[in-house]
């Protein structure tokens, strides 16, 4: 009898924890076809029901819908923002006028920086291919080239290990398992350390920054897990077990889901188009500071860019991606989605090529 009394407590206090720490979420649907709407509005956040109501823009004079996120104000459809507004674009970067460069010289369609043996005072003012380093633009240091001392003074496939002897420029997850290297950034899921093969480290030492290359820790429930709370969201390696977050999704139902863990496929996929992506040398057209940048990517057209930004877009969206409908699809992520159906349709077509081979 007592222990059931016990069994009991425990179990409603573990429901009151769950239910102070569940999530609530706003709703992301199309509005209905009876909902009477501005047919200039195509947000509609309705806070008796926690619901953003959306309603693609249909005029060609004004097709876009400005998104907006944990506003009470309408969104009203609008023309396409200025592309040429945009400003401060590294060296290398695509452009179309002076104004768009951070150096203000747009030559050949793209923004004009140092050139080597010219003065600098950042990296962020030298020409693709090359580092500041004591006031003068030089070249990147080569994979296993020492003298580093961040990743962008390595060439964009390498960051730089420091070690007791100066820095070393390592290749971007090469490292195996066990491997040393001196800065492992901690995370929810262990730490993260982008020279090592699993992109996963952990912590020697409280006292340093130092780490060895680890494995990746897998959700234990299948992808995309609905939850609501962090503490459903769990992932193990062997010997370790980590929580990610529960976050409010973008779906018609307010459902949250867990951010995915390094090993699951989201990430696996991230690693992979990376690592794809900078051996077709696609970054040496980029300033050396812009290596993660997709102002630099997306100079790169095809099927390497299409994964690479659809999976980058995929681990820092996750929850936020599951069960859209069409208007959330439309209004908000319509950049990933038409990468994702190209991507589609060109697997399609080379499967088709194929088969008439
Ligand atoms: C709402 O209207 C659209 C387009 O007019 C139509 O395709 C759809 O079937 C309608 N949905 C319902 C539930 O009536
Ligand atoms: C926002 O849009 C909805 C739907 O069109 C409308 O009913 C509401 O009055 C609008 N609110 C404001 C402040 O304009
Ligand atoms: C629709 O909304 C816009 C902007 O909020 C407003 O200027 C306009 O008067 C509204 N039209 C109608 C018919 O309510
Ligand atoms: C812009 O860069 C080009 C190429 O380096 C150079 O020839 C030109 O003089 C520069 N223009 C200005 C205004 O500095
Ligand atoms: C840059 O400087 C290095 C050493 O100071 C020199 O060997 C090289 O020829 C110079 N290159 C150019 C293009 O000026
Ligand atoms: C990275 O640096 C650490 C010291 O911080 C050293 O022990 C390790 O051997 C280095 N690893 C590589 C691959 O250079
Ligand atoms: C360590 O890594 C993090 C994330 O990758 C980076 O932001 C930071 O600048 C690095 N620190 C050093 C000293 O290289
Ligand atoms: C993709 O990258 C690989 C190298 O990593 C390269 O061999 C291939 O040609 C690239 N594909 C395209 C379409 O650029």
């Amino acid at each position: 009898m007592e222990s059931l009394k016990l069994l009991l407590i425990f179990i409603i206090s573990a429901y009151a924890v769950e239910e102070i720490e569940k999530n609530y979420c706003w709703s992301y649907q199309c509005k209905t076809n009876t909902t009477t709407f501005n047919s200039s509005t195509c947000i509609y956040p309705n806070t008796l029901y926690s619901t953003y109501v959306l309603n693609a823009c249909t005029s060609s004079s004004t097709p876009y819908c400005p998104p907006i996120y944990g506003t009470y104000q309408n969104s009203s459809c609008t023309t396409i923002p200025d592309t040429t507004a945009v400003t401060n674009l590294y060296p290398g970067e695509t452009c179309s006028a002076n104004s768009m460069c951070a150096s203000n010289n747009c030559t050949k369609a793209h923004c004009v920086g140092v050139s080597l043996n010219g003065t600098c005072t950042k990296h962020d003012y030298c020409g693709p291919g090359l580092r500041c380093a004591s006031g003068t633009c030089k070249a990147l240091l080569n994979i296993n080239e020492v003298g580093c001392t961040t990743d962008y003074d390595c060439v964009p496939k390498a960051g730089c290990n420091i070690t007791s002897t100066g820095g070393v420029c390592v290749e971007y997850f090469s490292l195996p398992l066990s491997s040393v290297i001196s800065n492992c950034t901690k995370t929810k899921q262990g730490g993260y350390s982008n020279l090592c093969k699993s992109g996963v480290c952990l912590y020697t030492s409280l006292f340093s920054t130092k780490g060895t290359c680890s494995n990746a820790p897998t959700s234990v429930a299948t992808t995309p897990q609905q939850c609501t709370s962090d503490s459903q969201c769990m992932g193990k390696t062997e010997t370790n077990t980590y929580f990610t977050s529960c976050q409010c999704g973008m779906n018609p139902s307010g459902l949250s889901y867990c951010q995915p863990f390094y090993g699951d496929s989201p990430y696996l996929n991230y690693i992979s188009s990376y690592r794809t992506f900078m051996w077709s040398e696609a970054l040496d057209k980029c300033n050396t500071v812009r290596r993660f940048d997709d102002n630099c990517w997306k100079m790169t057209v095809g099927q390497n860019y299409t994964n690479l930004y659809v999976s980058k877009y995929q681990i820092e969206n996750y929850p936020q991606l599951q069960n859209n409908d069409a208007c959330t699809k439309t209004i908000y992520f319509s950049n990933y989605y038409s990468k994702t159906y190209s991507g589609a349709a060109s697997l399609i077509i080379s499967l088709y090529l194929l088969m008439l081979s």
